[in-house]
C-alpha cells in the first residue's frame, strides 16, 4: 500500500488497526497485511460480517441523504474512517456542493489518508480526534472555522460509539456533543448489537479486543439513550436495514444478521 505523506512516525504497523481493517472489508486499498489477516480471519468466523460493514456504510448513505432533505448543509463525522467511494462529502456536496463536512477519526493512518485525499477541498476538514474527549473535538471544529455551531448541524457517528467503553461514560460524551448542537440539529448513530445475535457473530465481535479499538456491544434501549430528548425519527431506533430502506426489496427477512441498530433523532427548539 502506498503510505500516505505526513504519516505520523509513531504509527504502530504491528497492531491491526480498526479503521484499516474496515477499509479492507469495503474493498479499499488503504490496509496492510496485518489488517488483512485479521480481516480475514474475521471473515471465515463470520462471512456476514463483511456485508455487515456495507451495510453500515449504506444505512449512513441514507442517513446523511435524509438530513440533507431537512436542509442540513454541515456535518461532523466523528469516527469518519478512510474517506473511501461514496463517503460523506461525495454524498452531501452531490446533494448540495456547498456542503461542509469536518472528519473526525482516532486513527493516524485514516487522518493522513483523508488529509490526502481531501486536500484542496475547501469545504472538508480532518481532525484527528478522539470521541472520548468530545471538548477537544468540539474546540478543534470550531478551530477550523468550518461549521457553524449557531446553525443546524448533523452528527455523525455511524459505526463508532460502540468503540467507547462504558468505563468511558458514553453517554456523557453524547450529552457533551448533543449540548454544543443548534435547535434543528440532526444526530445519527449506528451501533453494534447482541440483540437476535447468534453466537459466531459474538465471537467475531470479540476479536476486536485485538486492535486498539474494542467493542462493546450494546441493547436497543442503550443505543436509543444516546439520543438523550431528542425527537427520533421515524421508524427509531431498527436494525440498520430497516432504517428507511430505498426500496423494499432491499431488507430480507433477517435484517438483525448485521448486528447493528440504527437511529436518527432531530433537536427540536424546547417550548417554553
Ligand atoms: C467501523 S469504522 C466506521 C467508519 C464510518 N463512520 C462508516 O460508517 O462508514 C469505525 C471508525 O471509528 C474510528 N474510531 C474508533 N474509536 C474511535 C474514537 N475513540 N474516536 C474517534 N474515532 C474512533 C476507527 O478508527 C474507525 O475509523
Amino acid at each position: 500500500m502506498q503510505m500516505p505523506d505526513g504519516l505520523p512516525a509513531e504509527i504502530d504497523l504491528s497492531r491491526p488497526s480498526a479503521a484499516r481493517v474496515y477499509d479492507y472489508f469495503l474493498g479499499g486499498a488503504h490496509n496492510f497485511e496485518i489488517d488483512r489477516q485479521l480481516a480475514e480471519q474475521i471473515a471465515a468466523m463470520t462471512p456476514n460480517l463483511a456485508a455487515t460493514m456495507r451495510a453500515g456504510r449504506e444505512f449512513l448513505r441514507r442517513a446523511v441523504r435524509t438530513l440533507l432533505d431537512a436542509g442540513i448543509d454541515q456535518f461532523l463525522d466523528i469516527g469518519s474512517g478512510i474517506p473511501t467511494v461514496g463517503n460523506v462529502h461525495e454524498v452531501a456536496q452531490t446533494a448540495n456542493p456547498k456542503a461542509r463536512v469536518v472528519y473526525v477519526d482516532i486513527d493516524p493512518v485514516a487522518v493522513a489518508h483523508s488529509r490526502e485525499l481531501l486536500a484542496g477541498d475547501e469545504l472538508t476538514g480532518v481532525i484527528h480526534g478522539d470521541l472520548r474527549e468530545p471538548e477537544r473535538i468540539l474546540a478543534a471544529a470550531r478551530d477550523l472555522g468550518l461549521l457553524d455551531f449557531n446553525r443546524p448541524l448533523g452528527i455523525l457517528l455511524a459505526g463508532v460509539v460502540h468503540f467507547v467503553p462504558d468505563a468511558d461514560r458514553p453517554g456523557e460524551i453524547l450529552a457533551t456533543l448533543r449540548a454544543a448542537a443548534a435547535p434543528g440539529s440532526h444526530l445519527v448513530v449506528s451501533h453494534s448489537t447482541f440483540e437476535d445475535q447468534p453466537q459466531e457473530m459474538l465471537d467475531a465481535q470479540r476479536l476486536s479486543a485485538r486492535t486498539d479499538t474494542e467493542i462493546t456491544l450494546r441493547s436497543r434501549a442503550e443505543v436509543t439513550s444516546f439520543f438523550g430528548d431528542w425527537t427520533l425519527l421515524e421508524p427509531g431506533v431498527v436494525h440498520m436495514p430497516l432504517w428507511r430502506p430505498d426500496s423494499p426489496s432491499d431488507v430480507d427477512e433477517h435484517p438483525e444478521r448485521f448486528g447493528a441498530f440504527g437511529g436518527v433523532a432531530r433537536y427540536d427548539q424546547p417550548t417554553a
